[in-house]
């Protein structure tokens, strides 16, 4: 068994982006620059955007964090989206998910300008990706893809099997590793909380990508000797052990699960930081304007 390091590999990938940063700034360009909006003070949200931010300042981006209350109108928060896609000086910007019950997701998502999209959430974004023709990938999935392929793991004529089918992440992985090139060309089997049978097709699977936010839900009866294994879950759950008094739990039993396979990410340490990685190099995209 061999662990996918998503740390080093998000240090190579934050370096790679700084040294082109000093270029970009030693030619007098601009300094590439991400806003984060921010509503309320969920513990997850806080401590994902305090990631981003600190990301920003480690290649050289500048940052901008706007917060809101939890109870700012939805009218109060597409006025500042608005806002952000009108400022020439940001090149791109997210909107930290979930927002409060009241505002709708999908009209935030949908009034960012898709140039500045750089959490890929934008249907424009989605779709260019969903015809092989990307923009922006969400950053989770690009993480996936870009350790798949630092990592040289073989996809073509695999079988692949998504267990989760979020737009964020099942749905995206399902699409990339379908298309056709490396990484892709795998058969995808995308399973759900109505699939039947859910144990026996990931016995069949050589890769599972599991992303079903349920801690410890792989189990190693599930899993083929010798199956490449990718968990993205990040589910925070209580703990006497840590400073924090949290820990991360991923959706694999990973002390049962790590043993039967060739390849494993840990959590944490495996995509959760280049999930951070993915969207400083959307950032640079954008502010390199090499999107359309
Ligand atoms: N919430 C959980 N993951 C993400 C992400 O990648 N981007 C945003 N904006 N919100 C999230």
């Amino acid at each position: 068994m061999q662990i996918i390091d998503g740390k080093a590999t998000s240090q190579i990938v934050k370096d790679e982006i700084a040294a082109e940063v000093k270029q970009i700034k030693a030619k007098g360009g601009k300094t590439p620059h991400l806003a984060a909006i921010l509503v309320g003070n969920d513990g997850g949200s806080e401590t994902y955007v305090a990631a981003k931010i600190k990301a920003c300042e480690y290649v050289g981006f500048n940052s901008s964090l706007i917060r809101f209350k939890d109870h700012v109108s939805e009218e109060e928060l597409l006025a500042k989206v608005q806002e952000l896609n009108n400022n020439a000086d940001i090149d791109g910007f997210i909107v930290q998910l979930p927002l409060p019950k009241h505002i709708s997701e999908q009209k935030v998502t949908d009034a960012i300008d898709y140039h500045k999209d750089v959490d890929g959430f934008h249907p424009q974004n989605v779709g260019r990706m969903s015809i092989g023709s990307p923009s922006f990938v969400s950053a989770t999935p690009q993480g996936i893809m870009e350790l798949i392929k630092r990592y040289k793991i073989e996809t073509s004529g695999k079988h692949v099997v998504v267990v989760g089918r979020s737009n964020i992440v099942g749905r995206p992985m399902s699409i990339l590793l379908s298309q056709k090139g490396y990484p892709g060309d795998a058969t995808v089997t995308v399973c759900h909380s109505r699939t039947a049978n859910l144990r026996e097709l990931c016995l069949q699977a050589d890769i599972i990508i599991a992303a079903i936010g349920s801690p410890e839900f792989v189990k190693a009866d599930m899993v083929k000797q010798g199956a490449v294994v990718i968990d993205v879950g990040t589910t925070r759950v209580k703990s006497d052990t840590t400073k924090s008094g949290w820990k991360l739990k991923g959706d694999v039993a990973y002390d049962e699960v790590a043993p039967k396979c060739s390849w494993i990410t840990p959590v944490p340490g495996g995509v959760g930081p280049m999930t951070i990685a993915s969207l400083l190099q959307n950032t640079l995209k954008a502010a390199k304007k090499e999107v359309y």
